[in-house]
């Protein structure tokens, strides 16, 4: 990987390892400071002579200390009594909600996306509003029962978290969000009992509340990964998702339970798998008109020379992601503070005097941020995702 990817993926990493720490999901933010930390390693590793190496060496310190922080300050572990019947299981993981170290494996809240602020794949949401929408407004219109494993995959940056989250906050009902690699993290103990205890707790709330939950489950692949080092341990814990994902589809034609599983390595998923998740939902780089539109988006807080054209961006950015297409437009934005704040003229803002501003954006300040950064996704890439649809996706 090039250094420039591998630092955003840091980035990318220990911020959303900050959101996770701020709202106290603490599995997930543990996970997510390791990747950054991995990513970060990696550079130091491919350039130790770097010029940020000592920056990074702070960071990587940084999340370590963090890291060790959120695992010994994680309460009395096991919540289940494993002999205990079914139903005392689950009162009791009633019981111990509050106090449950599981719980920070996950995130209940209401995602703030709207259905709107996910730009293009149509095809997507139209496929997502049927499957779920529709059977959850008028289940008596399905009495053949509907699919309830959902399947999102495609390559990184192009909206799979980002729109089952908006298909979330579009129901009223829950969106419970899980990371599989954290689901595996060894230090929480056994993973095919995070499993089982994630879909007790999908299952109760929807049957308590009487409302749709989502459990979504992001980089689903890594249920099978090579990442737990516990010998017949990935076996158990995919065994246990598959035996869970029939219960889900199996008990009650009316469960409004839903699980959306997101992978960009959908050939990882064995036939087991993929037949649990009828719905096989593409999500592809940006078409043209969407890059027009991300463009919009992400540059009208900007200010801009009245030459930049979207409709231009849209052409000279093929095959970027959406998640590119943003990291581009604040690149940009940093281009012009940079060289406000670096000029022998700027002076610090004083009381009473308007603070001076950064130039307006140009068409070639876009070009300057593209020539550093290639797109995330290779031509090759693109290709196996073609030819995977073709074999196995199902809308
Ligand atoms: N279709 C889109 N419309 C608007 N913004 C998008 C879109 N896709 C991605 N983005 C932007 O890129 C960021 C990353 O997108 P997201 O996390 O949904 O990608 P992903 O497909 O889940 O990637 P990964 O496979 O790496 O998990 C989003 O937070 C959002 O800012
Ligand atoms: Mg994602």
């Amino acid at each position: 990987m090039a250094p420039q990817k591998l630092e955003d993926s840091a980035s990318r990493h220990a911020t959303e390892a900050l959101k996770f720490d701020a709202q106290g999901a603490r599995g997930m933010a543990v996970a997510s400071y390791q990747k950054s930390i991995d990513s970060l390693l990696q550079i130091l590793r491919l350039y130790p002579a770097c010029k940020l190496a000592s920056l990074y060496k702070e960071r990587i310190a940084s999340y370590q200390k963090r890291i060790t922080v959120l695992q010994s300050s994680h309460g009395a572990e096991p919540v289940l009594d494993p002999t205990a019947p079914p139903g005392e299981q689950k009162r009791s993981l009633d019981g111990q909600r509050a106090s449950n170290s599981f719980d920070e494996l996950i995130m209940r809240e209401k995602p703030n996306v709207k259905w709107d602020e996910v730009i293009g794949l149509e095809d997507a949401k139209n496929a997502l509003r049927e499957s779920i929408v529709y059977p959850t407004k008028r289940p008596d219109l399905f009495p053949l029962g509907w699919p309830r494993g959902i399947l999102l995959y495609g390559p990184p940056g192009c909206g799979k978290t980002i729109l089952a989250a908006a298909t979330a906050s579009e129901l009223d009902g829950y969106f419970i969000s899980v990371d599989a690699s954290s689901i595996m993290s060894k230090w929480l103990g056994e993973a095919e009992k995070n499993v089982s205890q994630l879909f007790t707790m999908a299952r109760g709330l929807t049957e308590r509340e009487g409302k749709p939950v989502i459990l979504f489950i992001d980089e689903l692949d890594s249920l099978l990964g090579s990442r737990n080092s516990e010998i017949g341990g990935e076996v158990r814990t995919k065994n246990q998702f598959l035996t869970e994902m029939d219960g889900v589809s199996g008990k009650g034609k009316n469960l409004k339970m839903y699980v959306a599983g997101a992978t960009n390595k959908p050939w990882s998923l064995d036939d087991a798998f993929l037949r649990r998740f009828q719905k096989r939902i593409n999500i592809p780089l940006p078409s043209l008109e969407a890059r027009k539109s991300l463009f919009e988006l992400y540059t009208a807080p900007l200010k801009k020379d009245v030459r930049v054209r979207t409709a231009m961006l849209a052409k000279l950015f093929d095959g970027y992601s959406a998640s590119d297409i943003k990291d581009a437009c604040q690149g940009v934005q940093l281009k012009v503070v940079h060289d406000l704040l670096g000029s022998p003229e700027y002076r610090e803002p004083v009381e009473g005097e308007a603070p001076q501003q950064p130039k307006d954006v140009t068409m070639a300040d876009f070009r300057e941020v593209m020539a550093q950064r290639k797109p995330s996704v290779s031509a090759e890439m693109t290709r196996a995702y073609k030819k995977w649809s073709e074999q196995f996706g199902a809308l």
